[in-house]
Order: structure tokens, then C-alpha cells, then sequence
């Protein structure tokens, strides 16, 4: 089975969390019991994935080195960052792991997706996967405020970032599994509306050429940029921790 390196992306300056996110960036602010981060790094641990690249940005980035070091605490057999200028996009922060990722597949998880459940077999059914892309989906309340998918035949038709009116309440979560060909797509990819280079628009070239597979993510899952999302994910992780 193919082996897959992390990449972890804590990038982008969290102005929607204003003024928490002031002086520190969003992914050290505290979820419960623990820093934000440690959950996606989680989350690639218990997928068997310890090989893996944090890449962050703004002014406190070197916070991140002394929280994590060399990452053994949390179980990783190796770790790496690197830094993002400003705040140009989630696929914008991938790109710059394209030489830690050395032609390997690859497991993407953003920085503020936290969730229940281990997805080791989502990702040994990608090790399995000769080629293309594979992502976690979930059902949800507010579709709205995510990228939004659309199905045909059981197949994934295209997905909408944050439609005013979305047409399922399937949402594409914050954790994305990718062959090396995403590197290319990447590079080819133009600035949205809100200037940003978008993983949809990623994901959407995988769907175009057929080769997008999906699974449906079992327990919670929930983001973490907004006040309100924050909250829930604290809630949520003291829930589980009480069990
Ligand atoms: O959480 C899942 C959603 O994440 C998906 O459903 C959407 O399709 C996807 O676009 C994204 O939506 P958001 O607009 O909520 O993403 P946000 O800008 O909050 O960024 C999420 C994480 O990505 C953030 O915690 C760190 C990383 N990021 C983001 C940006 C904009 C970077 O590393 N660099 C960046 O420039």
C-alpha cells in the first residue's frame, strides 16, 4: 500500500475571529483542552500518517516550532513547516508542499477542521486508489457557508463554493487526500472573487476528469473560524472528553 505525507495548512490571518486572533494566530488558540492544531495533526496520526508539513503564516509563526518542536510528543515520526505570505488561499498554502511531498500521495487537512472519528479506512482505501482524489463529506446545517456538493447517478456532479443557495446540505469538510498531479493543478488555478486561490476549484478539475471519490465522514465534524463554530468545537471535544 502507497505511503501518503501530511500536509497540515494553518496559514491565513482568522480576521473573521478578530481581536482573538490579534496577537496570536488561529490555530494555537485553545479548543478545550488543547491547541487547535494538535486536532489535525491528530486526525493524520490515527490515519497512520506521521510524516507531515505544517504550513503557516502571519506573525507567529515561530510559536508553532516551539509548541510542536519536533512533533514526537504527538506521535509524528517527522516534521517540517514552511511559511505562507499573506493569506492568498488554501490551495495557495499547498503549493508550497510540493517538495515535501516529493511525488508522494498526499492527506490535507486543514488547520481549524476538528473532528470525532478516526479515518484510517478512508485513507487505506485511498493508499488502495491507483490514481485521482478522494475527500470527506458531510451533512449539515448551514451548507451555505461551505463548499457545496452536488451529486448525479451517485456520482459528485461539482461542488459550489459557498452558494447563496445551496442544493444539497452536503458539504465538502476540510480534509482532502490527493495524487501528485495536484501540484499541476494547482499551479494552472486563477484567483477567485475573493482573491484567493480555491481548493474547489482543485477538487472540481478531479471531478471533470472522473477521478473524485468520496466517502461520508461518521460522527461530529465542525470548523473552527468563526465565534460561533469556536464555541462549538469546544463544546464538542468537552462532550467527547466526558464520555
Ligand atoms: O472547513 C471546510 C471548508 O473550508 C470547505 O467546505 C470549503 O470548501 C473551503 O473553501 C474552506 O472554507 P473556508 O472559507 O471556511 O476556509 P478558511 O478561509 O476559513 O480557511 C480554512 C483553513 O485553511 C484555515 O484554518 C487555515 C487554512 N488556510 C486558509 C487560507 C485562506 C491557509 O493555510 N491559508 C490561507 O490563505
Amino acid at each position: 500500500m502507497d505511503n501518503i505525507k501530511g500536509i497540515v495548512l494553518a496559514g491565513g490571518l482568522g480576521t473573521r475571529l478578530y481581536p482573538l486572533t490579534s496577537v496570536t494566530n488561529k490555530h494555537l488558540l485553545p479548543v478545550y483542552s488543547k491547541p487547535m492544531i494538535y486536532y489535525p495533526i491528530q486526525t493524520l496520526v490515527e490515519a497512520g500518517i506521521k510524516d507531515i508539513m505544517i504550513v503557516t503564516g502571519g506573525n507567529n509563526a515561530g510559536d508553532f516550532l516551539r509548541l510542536l518542536g519536533s512533533g514526537k510528543d504527538l506521535g509524528l515520526r517527522h516534521i517540517e513547516y514552511a511559511y505562507q505570505k499573506g493569506q492568498g488561499g488554501i490551495a495557495d498554502a499547498l503549493r508550497l508542499a510540493e517538495d515535501f511531498a516529493d511525488g508522494q500521495k498526499i492527506a490535507v487537512v486543514l488547520g481549524d477542521n476538528i473532528i470525532e472519528k478516526p479515518i484510517k479506512k478512508f485513507a487505506d482505501k485511498f493508499r488502495k486508489q491507483k490514481e485521482g482524489a478522494r475527500i470527506l463529506i458531510k451533512k449539515v446545517d448551514d451548507p451555505q457557508r461551505f463548499g457545496v456538493v452536488e451529486f448525479r447517478n451517485g456520482k459528485i456532479l461539482k461542488i459550489t463554493e459557498k452558494p447563496k443557495k445551496p442544493k444539497t446540505d452536503y458539504i465538502v469538510t476540510g480534509i482532502y487526500m490527493y495524487d501528485s498531479k495536484v501540484f499541476d493543478i494547482v499551479k494552472s488555478l486563477k484567483p477567485s472573487k475573493r482573491k484567493e486561490l480555491e481548493i474547489t476549484d482543485v477538487n472540481n478539475r478531479y471531478i471533470e476528469r472522473g477521478q473524485m471519490h468520496y466517502d461520508k465522514l461518521p460522527g461530529f465534524w465542525t470548523d473552527s473560524g468563526t465565534f460561533e463554530s469556536l464555541l462549538r468545537a469546544n463544546n464538542l471535544v468537552a462532550k467527547k472528553a466526558a464520555l
